[in-house]
């Protein structure tokens, strides 16, 4: 057996709060100043979690996207989603919405009505993932996957969890298809467990702790409750448990290396692409949100 090369943490970068839509919070380790070596996902949001009494919860009414994808993926609360291709649902506690939002699309991501009106806990993740020049302008694609099909496992010792969301951790395949390879896994560390787990060399990876600590590689670097671990070489993650349990996303992707023009809810290659973005959604070329009545 070859032995693995275990990745230690290069950089911890602690989130910083930061309002989004129309006036959630979210805790955001990048994109940040000074941080852009997180290619090719472009952020990283973890909504709440939010206490809402009635009518206080808000999200994020209709808005476009193009250039990458968004996933999102629900711990507590709901959230209801409706766009422009006439999709329409409602997202609950470990449910995945992994969107392809390629060429354009329009959507919004609000509170369920329930929670909006009687007030309730909200919290989740949404992370972008970027698409390389061939793939943004891809046609938009949607993969909804509830809690009970995201694919689970254990260590031998059940001190180790993880939710596969995306890539491969003891023996557990993700179901969700991505067009460029990526890793994202909820994982739940407790004390005394110890981990290792294969993560191709190439891939750029990180791990963001938002519940307890968690000691990350051989030096066991402890990541704590809103910190993000960016590792650095190897082909392998080693976790073990701190005192108390920890909770962690470790994210991994091969970087895209283009370049990135950004602009709000566009991102693309050069700023005359962006340019097109911005007339495409103003000309209604990235289609509106039919509502009709609905009858109570
Ligand atoms: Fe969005």
């Amino acid at each position: 057996m070859t032995s693995k090369t275990i990745r230690e943490t290069a950089r911890i970068v602690t989130a910083h709060r930061q309002r989004e839509g129309a006036g959630f919070i979210v805790r955001r380790p990048f994109p940040a100043q000074g941080l852009d070596v997180a290619d090719p996902f472009l952020l990283l949001d973890e909504m709440g979690p939010a206490d809402y009494g009635p009518g206080e919860a808000v999200g994020a009414p209709d808005h476009p996207h193009r250039g990458f994808e968004t996933i999102t993926y629900m711990l507590e609360g709901e959230f209801e989603h409706e766009d422009s291709a006439g999709h329409r649902g409602v997202l609950r506690p470990g449910d995945v919405q992994w969107m392809t939002a390629g060429a354009g699309i329009v959507h919004s991501e609000m509170p369920s009505d329930r929670i909006r009106e009687k007030g309730g806990r909200v919290h989740g993740f949404q992370i972008w993932v970027n698409l390389p020049a061939k793939l943004k302008m891809t046609r938009p694609r949607y993969q909804e996957v509830s809690a009970g099909k995201i694919p689970e496992a254990r260590s031998a010792d059940g001190r180790a969890r993880v939710r596969v969301i995306a890539g491969e951790a003891l023996g557990a395949h993700a179901v969700i298809d991505t067009h460029i390879p990526i890793v994202y896994q909820d994982w739940t560390i407790e004390s005394g467990a110890d981990v290792t787990v294969a993560l191709p060399r190439e891939q750029q990876a990180m791990a963001y702790v938002f519940q307890g600590a968690v000691l990350v590689g051989n030096e066991g670097k402890e990541i704590r409750d809103g910190q993000l671990a960016l590792l650095g070489e190897g082909d392998a993650v080693r976790f073990r448990g701190a005192p108390g349990a920890g909770r962690l996303l470790l994210l991994a992707g091969v970087p895209i290396g283009e370049p990135v023009a950004r602009y709000g809810p566009f991102v693309m290659n050069t700023q005359e692409e962006i340019a097109q973005a911005v007339r495409d959604y103003q000309s209604g070329r990235m289609g509106e949100i039919t509502r009709t009545a609905e009858v109570r």
